[in-house]
């Protein structure tokens, strides 16, 4: 029997994904995409399942979109395959996904540390978009997230000179949430995990919706989303129980309705 692409234990609210091609430094076939996005949309449908930890190995989170699988590709492959047609389905997930990166995150590994919300890096993590050494750019979200996060000067340069930066560098720039030492990563990220799944997950989910919002709107239309929003929690069962609850001194306990 061939070994599954990804790993799911599921712990309690939280589930945690590894990605299994460490003889490849998780290279991201189509095949693992595939499989981690089904994963990861199976886990959005759980009413169990409140957060998603995304892990790799030691020595890689993710080396990059696999290069032998691209190598003899032409432009008509890629799009019969709907090479990058998976990547889009991260985005609708709508419970909060966590990166926990240690080793290698390059190329489409970096990409994907960046579709998730919050980034734990161990001190031993890399990033880059070394994409522009093999002849090509980022093509899984690179030069929009990465500017995103870093602002336009430092994305440039990442992704120009294709050289990776390290866990510090990552935190400085505004890349990360923190750095925590190799043997404390899963640990970190399980505790951030379990904190948030303790949150009212409904509320959880529509901030999530709203903060990705602030990227794609005018601030006037981003306003009126966030207003949505806020009034529409006043329709869940938690935000009584939040409010009850403080007004009772008594601590709440939410079920994500
Ligand atoms: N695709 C396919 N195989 C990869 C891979 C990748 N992205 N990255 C590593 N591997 C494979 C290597 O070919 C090697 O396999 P073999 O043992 O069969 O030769 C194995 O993983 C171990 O890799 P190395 O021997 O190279 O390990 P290293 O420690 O010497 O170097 C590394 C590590 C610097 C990360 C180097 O592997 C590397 O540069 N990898 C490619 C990084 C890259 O260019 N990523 C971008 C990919 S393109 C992309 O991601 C496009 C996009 O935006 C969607």
């Amino acid at each position: 029997m061939t070994e599954p692409l990804v790993l799911v234990e599921k712990l309690d609210h939280v589930a945690r994904i590894q990605l299994n091609r460490p003889h490849v430094l998780n290279a991201l076939n189509m095949q693992l995409i595939r499989q981690l996005v089904e994963v990861l949309e199976e886990c959005d449908q759980d009413e169990q399942i409140r957060v998603m930890i995304i892990t790799g190995n030691e020595k890689a989170f993710a080396a990059g979109a696999d290069i032998k699988e691209m190598v003899d590709a032409s432009p008509v492959d890629l799009m019969v395959k709907r090479y990058l047609s998976d990547w889009l389905r991260i985005r609708q997930i709508s419970k909060p996904l966590i990166a926990a990166v240690s080793g290698f995150a390059l190329g489409g590994g970096c990409e994907l540390a960046m579709c998730c919300d919050l980034i734990i890096a161990s001190e031993s993590a890399r990033f880059g978009q070394p994409e522009i050494n093999i002849g090509v750019m980022p093509g899984a979200g690179g030069t929009q997230r990465l500017t995103r996060a870093v602002g336009k000067v430092k994305a440039m340069e990442m992704i120009l000179t294709g050289k990776s930066i390290t866990a510090q560098e990552a935190l400085d720039y505004g890349l990360v949430n923190r750095v925590v030492p190799v043997e404390d990563l899963d640990k970190e990220a399980l505790a951030l995990a379990q904190e948030i799944a303790s949150k009212p997950p409904l509320a959880v989910r529509l901030a999530k919706q709203s903060i990705l919002k602030a990227l794609d709107l005018s601030l006037e239309d981003g306003l009126h989303f966030e207003q949505n929003n806020f009034c529409m929690l006043f329709a869940t069962e938690d935000q009584r129980e939040g409010m009850q609850a403080f007004v009772e001194k008594r601590k709440p306990t939410f079920r994500g309705r």
